[in-house]
């Protein structure tokens, strides 16, 4: 019987433990406190900023929304970052990605309170993350993958882990996840020029496919019993739907799932994860700030 990785209920259970650490929180004088920023127009990222702001509202976290146009320069939003920096009710600084393509992505996370990088994009973070040292900020959604492992209680010491996909986001953090010493795992990181992906994907004991294409990964890359990790997100058309799309991850599901012993399905399990990871990383910020 393959285990389906339930995202959204572990999500609750995680935003259940949050609830109470905030309300703690608060009446010590502390209110977490996030920023989220979206450029541009990107329906997708507008789905997922809203989605932030409400988790905040839901948690009783603070939040500030800032929607710019998509002309905004990179200027003015180094400027806006600036001044979240300054911010003492902000905690965490989230600008979803991708922005446009005349903003300079990297150079704008630099600009970012490292202390406020709930995101873990920033260098200082990067660094704290292959240092293993626990009081920088991981991304999201590798750590909220970390987490179901954890949860479920699949073991990744001295396990074969391929993760597909090489981001800042999810591919390269998520290896260095695996990696280090409280997980074990031996950890390949493959990617659109790895030689033979399906053959070096049946080695796997735990895959992980982040790389956007719906799909990707068939019945033939899988090991029989291996546990299957779908980060993608990917809208395809489909008229039958309201919106003439549906979400799809990187894993074609229906033949995966008799031949692994557990999985994620999309959408309901990496999904949920994200955000709630986030809503963590802002409260852990605000704890950090505060020093409680
Ligand atoms: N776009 C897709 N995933 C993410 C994420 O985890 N953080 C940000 N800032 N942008 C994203």
């Amino acid at each position: 019987m393959t285990t389906i990785i339930d995202g959204k209920e572990t999500s609750r259970q995680v935003l259940q433990n949050l609830h109470v650490e905030i309300e703690q929180l608060k009446q010590a004088g502390h209110t977490p406190g996030l920023a989220v920023v979206l450029v541009g127009e990107d329906p997708a990222s507008r789905v997922y900023v809203n989605s932030k702001v409400r988790a905040c509202e839901e948690l009783g976290i603070y939040s500030q929304k800032w929607t710019l146009p998509t002309e905004t320069t990179q200027d003015e939003l180094v400027q806006l970052i600036h001044q979240l920096n300054a911010d003492t009710r902000i905690h965490g600084i989230l600008v979803q990605s991708p922005p446009p393509e005349h903003i300079d992505e990297q150079a704008v996370i630099l600009n970012i309170d490292p202390r406020k990088d709930v995101d873990g994009f920033h260098p200082i973070n990067v660094a704290k993350l292959v240092l293993e040292d626990p009081s920088g900020f991981v991304p999201c959604t590798p750590l909220g993958c970390m987490e179901l492992l954890r949860v479920y209680g699949i073991p990744t010491q001295g396990k074969h882990a391929v993760v597909i996909g090489r981001s800042m986001i999810v591919g390269k953090p998520m290896a260095n996840l695996l990696v280090a010493k409280n997980a074990n795992a031996t950890v390949t990181i493959a990617h659109s020029r790895t030689a033979d992906l399906p053959g070096l994907c049946r080695t796997a004991d735990i895959l992980v496919a982040a790389v956007g294409r719906p799909g990707l990964v068939t019945a033939d890359f899988i090991k029989p019993g291996a546990v299957v990790l779908d980060v993608g997100i990917n809208r395809v058309e489909d008229a039958t739907r309201p919106r003439g799309y549906r979400i799809v991850g990187d894993v074609d599901f229906a033949s995966v799932q008799p031949v692994c012993s557990a999985i994620t399905p999309v959408p309901g399990g990496v999904g949920p994860m994200t955000i709630a990871m986030l809503m963590s990383n802002t409260v852990k910020a605000c704890k950090l700030a505060c020093g409680v």
